[in-house]
């Protein structure tokens, strides 16, 4: 089985990368830096470029997506902008640039997370790329071709970002890295498609 992890080199690409590592899988990782493909998610240019590379997989993850983190009331709208192009559209093209890549039965799984669903002070940008992915692959769900399925991951603050993330999820447990892949793994080896699998 080929899968390619977008965002492989992160935090979660590389628990993912280490959880689905087996004798039958090819894993091809991609990101802007230190990766088999390279890939700004931002540029559609750059999503073509990686699938011409990357050719026909069976799998399409992605663990990546950035977006600006302050409070509503100073936002710009530029800074609103970097989770609209990256998380929320750099994901989504990611689906309607690699569909034709994806093999028959093959699936795609997308990275939300819990700050759409437990709202945090300077976290509603990201909130709303969250919520926009996870609709998107709710509805898609129901007419991708060639029985191709389509989840998404929504994790909560893992161990390993504690240091990173940890004054803003304040009072939040956070979750194992291993806990997230496993989700991941269940989206790419299951049945299922049109969830969101929150791992909270
Ligand atoms: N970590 C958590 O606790 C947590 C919890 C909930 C949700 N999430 C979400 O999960 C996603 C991944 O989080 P993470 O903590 O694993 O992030 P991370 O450690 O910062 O890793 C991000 C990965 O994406 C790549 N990347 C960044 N911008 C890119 C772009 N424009 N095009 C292509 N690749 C790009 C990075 O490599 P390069 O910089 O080399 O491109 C890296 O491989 C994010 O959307 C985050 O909001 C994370």
């Amino acid at each position: 089985m080929k899968v390619l992890v977008v965002g492989a080199t992160g935090t979660i690409g590389k628990a993912v990368v280490n959880e689905m590592q087996g004798d039958n899988v090819e894993i091809i990782t991609a990101s802007r830096n230190n990766s088999d493909v390279k890939v700004d998610i931002t540029s559609e240019e750059s999503i073509k470029n990686m699938f011409e590379q990357v050719g026909k997989m069976d799998a399409l993850v992605s663990t990546t997506g950035a977006a600006h983190f302050g409070p509503v009331a100073e936002m710009t709208t530029e800074q609103n902008l970097v989770a609209v192009n990256s998380k929320l559209l750099g994901q989504i093209n990611l689906v309607l640039l690699g569909l034709d890549y994806i093999e028959d039965n093959g699936s795609i799984t997308l990275t939300t997370g819990i700050l759409m669903d437990d709202p945090l002070v300077n976290a509603a940008s990201a909130a709303m790329a969250n919520g926009g992915v996870r609709a998107f692959v709710k509805s898609a769900a129901i007419e991708l071709p060639r029985g191709i399925r389509i989840n998404s991951v929504s994790p909560n603050m893992l161990e390993e970002s504690k240091e990173k993330y940890g004054s803003l999820f304040v009072g939040t447990e956070p979750v194992k890295g291993k806990s997230v892949a496993l989700a991941f793994k269940k989206s790419i080896l299951g049945a299922q498609t049109g969830q969101s699998y929150n791992v909270y």
